[in-house]
């Protein structure tokens, strides 16, 4: 899961190569590269770490691709970086090549030598040896050999104006200004710069040259796009905070409004008749997701009374899932790009359910496979760990349980007005803040803690904990709190710090008995709810939520627990935009 930028432009494209490269650097960041393509032929920078290392003396030109590495084949290296060249033919590519072995002998066989340990590189390889003149023709006589995932942007030293892009299972989208035209992963790197974009669907190519920008089959044939206006907000204008995490934290009240807004007004006509039908639910995701998913599994089996099978996407696929005609399935993906979401999309499609996709980018590959999408408004998240884009996912996922309900004649949730007061309450939430400070300041020594709930608190419970080991680099687990007694308990030792969040008035006493259980053994009790019984609380630490009626409340007590893992990153010197090993959209299986 790389990012990738190409770009034909009036001027010089390499500042349009820089800057949506930093856009895209959420993709991957361990090493960036460029390749300029002038009259002189092509110039390449490239490097190990972030995109900054590309900083320098201007490479001139007016077309050009780069590169942004999530290293799946071959270490982080500069010979290992993007792009890759051949002879005449510079390369950069997102996805991995599965059959890259064997082309990898066979190419080697023929008598081609390999500068890096990538599979990528046998790309470039296989458009230089099929070229005879036709540079569109060796790039898709190249993919037809191909398995696996790929969007690729070449570029050719015999056209110097011209790039060549093609699109499998890995992300691709065309972007129009009036002085240039772009190629791109994802549509936040060309904001600001594009001003109409078109996804590339899979086995699609994008040809620029002349001036123009054409999708086409794989004989050149041209396929009639809609370009639609970018309306997504500009990236890294509006920063108050030092971090994108933080002030992405900062922008969840505006982002509950604006979800909700678009939410008022769907039209969910298109998903009656799979609602009215639908005997079981399924719900798909990864990571945070997947947390959202399963409060949704709680939302609707509460207030439906179906039952909803939640599944993490990358078991989904390899479980024979029992969908069938007529179920719905809801695939839950910020990005709508990760790939195992969009797999376990495919198949429920295959497989006769209704696919209804949530999802934060419009144009986005799993919108384009769904049944219907509803898109949450979050706006771009750039930082690898998800916040905003969680509270709105639960709020859509809130409001499709209650679309459910009304197509099955059952009574309305009960939360159902309140949801307008989410966007208040999360504002509210950042009173928390500096108790937040004063407790990531208490724990950042840490080695591990628990995070406790019942019920829906579970689910935020859960997403605590993945914050804190996604960016503050703490072993964290989320448990029913009913659980501790059943092994959990074992790990549990003075200064051991347990975290409860105990938003349900009539499980309060016994979330109180767990937090008992483990403060007798020497833990340091930590306790979130919005009940004034909390002031009587046995906790060493406590901090009252601000109040929303009480189903709604995994949407705001989440919000001081990201605040938290945030605060802990800061502290213990990390930088939680990027945390290692991770990138936030996950193109690969
Ligand atoms: C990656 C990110 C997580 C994210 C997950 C699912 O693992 O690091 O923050 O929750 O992907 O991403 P999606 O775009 O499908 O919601």
């Amino acid at each position: 899961m790389c990012g990738i930028i190409g770009c034909v432009t009036k001027g010089n494209c390499y500042r349009y190569l820089i800057s949506s490269l930093e856009k895209l650097e959420y993709r991957g960041y361990d090493s960036a590269g460029i390749a300029v393509l002038s009259e002189a032929g092509l110039a390449i920078r490239k490097k190990k770490g972030g995109v900054k290392n590309l900083f320098g003396e201007e490479l001139s030109g007016r077309a050009g691709i780069g590169h942004t590495r999530w290293a799946t084949h071959g270490a982080p290296s500069d010979a290992n970086a993007h792009p890759h060249v051949c002879g005449k033919f510079a390369l950069v590519h997102n996805g991995i090549v599965e059959n890259y072995a064997k082309l990898r002998e066979e190419l080697s066989a023929a008598g081609e030598t390999f500068l890096s340990e990538t599979d990528s590189e046998v790309i470039v390889k296989l458009i230089a040896r099929s070229y005879t003149g036709n540079f569109f023709a060796a790039v898709s006589s190249a993919c037809s050999r191909l398995e696996g995932s790929y969007a690729i942007a070449v570029l050719c030293e015999d056209f110097p104006e011209e790039i060549v892009c093609a699109k499998y299972k890995s992300p691709l989208i065309a972007g129009a200004s009036s002085s240039a035209l772009f190629v791109c992963s994802d549509v936040p790197a060309l904001s600001g710069e594009a001003e109409y974009i078109a996804a590339a669907e899979d086995g699609e190519f994008i040809h620029i040259r002349g001036g123009e920008i054409d999708f086409c089959d794989g004989a050149g044939r041209r396929i009639g796009k809609k370009f639609s206006k970018v309306t997504e907000t500009s990236l890294g204008g509006r920063r108050r905070c030092a971090t994108y995490m933080e002030e992405e934290i900062f922008e969840i009240p505006r982002a509950l409004e604006d979800t909700l807004a678009w939410l008022n007004a769907a039209d969910f006509a298109p998903c009656a008749r799979a609602m009215r039908q639908a005997k079981k639910v399924f719900a798909v995701a990864c990571g945070t997701a997947y947390h959202a998913a399963l409060l949704f599994k709680d939302i609707v089996e509460k207030e439906v009374r179906i039952p909803v099978l939640c599944h993490t996407s990358s078991e989904f696929r390899y479980r024979d899932p029992l969908v069938e005609e007529g179920d719905l399935v809801v695939a839950v993906s910020q990005s709508g790009e990760t790939a195992d979401t969009l797999e376990a999309a495919r198949l429920a499609r295959e497989r006769g359910g209704f696919v209804l996709a949530v999802t934060n980018v419009s144009c986005s590959s799993l919108s384009s496979l769904a049944d219907f999408t509803v898109v949450m408004r979050a706006g771009p998240e750039i930082a690898v760990a998800a916040t905003k884009s969680y509270n709105c996912q639960l709020l859509c996922l809130y409001y499709i349980a209650a679309q459910l309900c009304f197509y099955k004649k059952t009574q309305m949730p009960a939360y159902m007005p309140e949801l307008a007061s989410l966007p208040e309450a999360a504002r509210a939430s950042f009173k928390t803040f500096p108790a937040m400070d004063m407790l990531a300041e208490k724990l950042r020594g840490a080695q591990s803690m628990y995070f406790l709930g019942r019920d829906r608190d579970v689910r935020t419970a859960a997403e605590g904990a993945l914050k804190v080991k996604e960016i503050a680099y703490v072993f964290a687990e989320g448990y029913a709190a009913g659980e501790l007694k059943h092994g959990t308990l074992a790990l549990v030792e003075r200064g051991f710090p347990v975290i409860a969040v105990s938003t349900r008035a009539d499980l309060a006493k016994k979330t109180e008995n767990a937090l008992e259980e483990v403060k007798s053994r020497g833990a340091y009790t930590v306790l979130l709810s919005q009940y004034g019984f909390m002031e009587e609380s046995c906790a060493d630490f406590k901090c009252k939520l601000p109040s929303v009626s009480e189903p709604l409340m995994p949407v705001i007590s989440v919000i001081p627990l990201q605040y938290f893992a945030c605060r802990m990153c800061l502290l213990r010197g990390y930088d939680p935009d990027k945390p290692r090993n991770l990138a936030k959209s996950v193109t690969v299986e």
